[in-house]
């Protein structure tokens, strides 16, 4: 049977990680997938989550099977955090979740929901992160791409999205990223949002949100306005929430599929489901990571320490941004769109032989698309990468690369 069987293609995220785990350099700086580091590299977990963890553990009385649909306190809690106490408790017979296995398993479970319902073709981001296509694919879905971001500009494409968006047709889906957009960290204004929300509603086009960064960009409740905005506007949406950076609880794959339906005698049916793709698939979700989330989130003390921390975090991803900008000035070359954008990526103006290079000849790792993890960079990293990418466009001016 085996022998027939094509090898599949590396994933380009994690296949990188294994490459930069391999190389011995002591310089090498890892800058390919999305964790968030600490100045001393190492991915922390949070104070008020390692709280809650610790209460989950001391009152656990059993590992019996978590019904399919989840930890029903982490749906209500979250939903709650993520859609704020106005629209989720004002429609909240409108409001339906499932917990899931981290991010990916709600994108999927949201994807084998919508072919269920007929929809054929969902819009993705040009660029977007590379396993969307893939999910929707394996899903059934056609993934066809919209201009989004330019690598350069500060802010994204709106002219092109929008012209794009006028070519949608009913019944189609949209992906959209809530907020830090995954690879460019350029993301849409609030009036920008306003005017989407009207034309995706016109053009009767479901939104299919992945919040995945909420709090890294300009504040919790900031990085979410896009989301309740839309979601308020068309009143039937898709929301795919992750808790792995917001809450750095990545290995215990938190995360939940929301969805607003029209009619409240909808939302049963849309869970059915959400709940039968899961049982087709991994059948129910892990404890953990969500209990986790449920007491802290029931917990104000602990809620206002997680904020708190999650705005130290997002602070200093913006001061390594400037760092960056500044170190790359001192280089030779003009960053300054970087300011201009939030969360943990960004996309340097680099080809892919630069990107080739800078791992073979500099121990620097990234994706193709010059995608960085910003909080990768640690203390020296922003001074390395700049005056690395200095070396490799001079020689590229030179032409003696
Ligand atoms: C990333 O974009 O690097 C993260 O979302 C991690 C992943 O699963 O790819």
């Amino acid at each position: 049977m085996f022998e027939k069987l094509e090898a599949a293609p590396p994933d380009p995220i994690l296949a990188l990680a294994g490459l930069a785990r391999a190389d011995t350099r002591p310089q090498k700086l890892d800058l390919g997938i999305g964790i968030y580091l600490d100045e001393d590299g190492n991915a922390p977990v949070m104070a008020a989550v390692r709280r809650a963890e610790q209460r989950v553990l001391d009152g656990e009385v059993s590992k019996a099977y978590l019904p399919a649909s989840g930890n029903a306190a982490f749906l209500e809690r979250l939903g709650r955090k993520v859609f704020g106490e106005g629209l989720w408790t004002g429609r909240r017979e409108r409001f339906g979740g499932i917990q899931s296995t981290g991010c990916v398993a709600a994108l999927r479970l949201g994807a084998e929901v919508l072919r269920r319902a007929g929809c054929r073709r969902i819009w993705v981001s040009d660029p977007t992160w590379p396993i969307h296509d893939p999910i929707f694919l394996a899903a059934g879905l056609e993934p066809v791409s919209y201009p989004y971001y330019s690598v350069g500009a500060a802010g994204v494409a709106w002219d092109e999205m929008v012209g794009a968006v006028s070519r949608m047709e009913r019944g189609d889906a949209i992906l959209l990223h809530a907020g830090c957009h995954n690879p460019s960290g350029a993301d849409p204004t609030i009036d920008q949002w306003d005017e989407l929300a009207k034309l995706l509603r016109d053009r009767e086009v479901l939104p299919f949100f992945d919040v995945a960064y909420a709090g890294l960009g300009y504040g919790w409740d900031e990085d979410l306005a896009g989301v309740r905005a839309l979601v308020e506007a068309t009143g039937e949406a898709l929301i795919a929430v992750s808790c792995s950076k917001s809450f750095a609880l990545y290995r215990e794959r938190t995360g939940a599929l929301y969805f607003m339906s029209r009619q409240a005698q909808e939302v049963g049916k849309v869970l059915s489901n959400a709940m039968s793709a899961a049982r087709t698939n991994y059948s129910m979700p892990p404890d953990h990571g969500a209990a986790a989330v449920a007491e802290l989130l029931g917990d104000s003390e602990l809620e206002a320490e997680w904020l708190a921390e999650l705005g130290r975090m997002r602070t200093r991803i913006g001061t390594l941004r400037e760092t960056l900008v500044q170190e790359a000035f001192e280089a030779g070359l003009d960053w300054r769109y970087l300011r201009d954008q939030r969360g943990m990526f960004s996309l340097l103006p680099l080809d892919g032989e630069q990107v080739v290079r800078l791992r073979d000849d500099f121990g620097i790792y990234m994706p193709t698309n010059g995608r960085i993890c910003i909080p990768a960079l640690a203390r020296i990293g922003a001074g390395y990468l700049a005056k690395s990418c200095g070396i490799l466009s001079w020689m590229k001016t030179a032409g003696s690369g």
